[in-house]
């Protein structure tokens, strides 16, 4: 069998949004940050979720998103990955929207069937944590494996190296790209809800 690879999943809005306190203009978004510095760490494939461009005004932003939460929309998606067989390990990065994930990684994990891979989120927020998004990752991808999420303070992301390095290390990815098959720590379970490292 050959080997399979790690895929970095990730979606990302750049422009405005609430970092520490205050607003800011990002140039390039917190979850991004860290999906490129998660790169770096493991020599995986980096993809981006996108779908339609969401208002660069923070507030109204919140209101487009609160919509779509709302009525359980799947924005649709404007890029595909047409190798998922090729992965048997995607690192799923995400913003806390609203308490979990944007409606676009909803509509990016009930595109492909994850039955058999290991999924492992990490987030960017501002207080929330993962809040209910590996629960929710956990139904979507009932095949799938759910690992330990990283939640990652948006603010302090620029300086989250050492806590991917030692999340990495707990779930058992290393840095060559290739999925290391066996023991894995964390996983997810209803029972432990979502094991934050
Ligand atoms: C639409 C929207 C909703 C948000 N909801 C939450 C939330 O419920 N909890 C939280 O901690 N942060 C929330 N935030 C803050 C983001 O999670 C945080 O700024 C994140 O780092 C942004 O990542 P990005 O730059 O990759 O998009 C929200 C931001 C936006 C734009």
């Amino acid at each position: 069998m050959s080997e399979k690879s790690i895929l970095i999943a990730f979606f990302s809005r750049p422009g405005e949004n609430y970092v520490g306190n205050s607003i800011v203009n990002l140039p390039v978004g917190n979850t991004e940050v860290a999906a490129k510095k998660i790169q770096m760490l493991t020599g995986g494939e980096l993809f981006r979720i996108a779908t339609h461009a969401y208002p660069d005004d923070y507030t109204r932003c919140t209101e487009v998103a609160k919509v779509e939460l709302e009525g359980n929309k799947r924005p649709v998606l404007t890029q595909k990955v047409d190798n998922m067989e090729a992965f048997d390990t995607i690192l799923l990065g995400y913003p806390n929207w609203w308490g979990t994930m944007p409606m676009a990684v909803f509509s990016f994990l009930e595109q492909y069937d994850f039955s058999g891979k290991r999924i492992a989120p990490f987030c960017t927020h501002e207080g929330s944590g993962l809040g209910s998004s590996a629960k929710d990752i956990f139904k979507l991808c009932p095949g799938a494996e759910v690992l330990s999420g990283c939640a990652l303070p948006g603010h302090s992301v620029a300086n989250s190296d050492n806590t991917l390095r030692a999340w990495l290390q707990h779930i058992n990815i290393g840095s060559s790209g290739k999925s290391v098959p066996g023991h894995v720590n964390g996983r997810y379970s209803e029972l432990n809800n979502s094991r934050l490292l």
